[in-house]
């Protein structure tokens, strides 16, 4: 059994999402963390986790939010956290890619919800994008923080430096693509990936340009195997290991 460890599985993005997970099951993927982003999104994943019982959530609020965000909402993000199937804080973290105007704000929000992972013992799910620098320098402040490094493409030397803070890198279609450098060090960090689609964003080749889903983990995984010429059963093994040592899902 493998695991899409992050998607935005919402409705506004599928036409079924039974249909979603049906496609998924026939190779094998029946298990999904569905991630929040928005207050909209984070609503929408409590009332997910409820109506499926293949699909746990995190709830957070994505660096996009760092002008938007309230304290109410950090406040109902606190009121979820202990609900059922809620298993971890995300996505949180900073983006540069876009603006870095509002660097004090996205180091506000991220180090807000990293107390809050601290607080509840939960694990986050961490989005960085042109910001590894300082990523690192705040998650290093919360030494007793874990979680999942989502959409992990950087180098050998960042994924040793969130490897040894214990942190696991989420792989998704990227490693793919024609132009990533990914596939050159998976051998040196495939003890401590998980897979994920970060559907509907992503879609692996050849499918790119397309809408993502959670049966693409059965590409991304082929991908990896044969990259590395390990079994399918091998790389279930090391990504099953590694979700258990961050989520509390079994
Ligand atoms: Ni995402």
């Amino acid at each position: 059994m493998f695991t899409d460890t992050h998607c935005h599985i919402y409705r506004e993005y599928y036409e079924s999402i039974p249909e979603v997970i049906r496609r998924a099951s026939e190779v094998g993927v029946n298990r999904f963390i569905v991630a929040g982003a928005s207050m909209r999104d984070n609503v929408e994943v409590l009332e997910l986790v409820k109506e499926y019982s293949s699909m746990y959530g995190v709830i957070g609020l994505h660096p996009e939010e760092a002008d938007r965000y309230t304290k109410e909402d950090l406040l109902f993000l606190e009121q979820h956290l202990c609900d059922d199937k809620v298993i971890g804080i995300g996505e949180i973290g900073l983006d540069y890619h876009y603006t870095k105007e509002n660097k004090e704000r996205q180091k506000e929000l991220f180090r807000c919800q990293l107390e809050l992972a601290l607080k509840y013992h939960l694990p986050v799910v961490v989005h960085s994008r042109d910001a590894t620098e300082d990523t690192i320098c705040i998650l290093k402040e919360f030494f007793d923080v874990r979680g999942i490094i989502h959409s992990f493409s950087g180098s050998l030397e960042t994924a040793n430096i969130y490897i040894k803070m214990g942190y696991k890198l989420g792989i998704n279609g990227v490693v793919t693509f024609k132009n990533s450098h990914l596939k050159e060090i998976l051998p040196e960090i495939v003890s401590h990936i998980v897979l994920e689609t970060d559907s509907p964003y992503l879609t692996p080749h050849p499918y790119r340009g397309t809408t993502n889903e959670p049966k693409y983990i059965d590409l991304i995984a082929d991908f990896i195997c044969e990259e590395l010429h390990i079994s399918k059963s091998q790389l279930e093994k090391i990504t099953n290991r590694n979700i258990s040592t961050i989520f509390d899902i079994l």
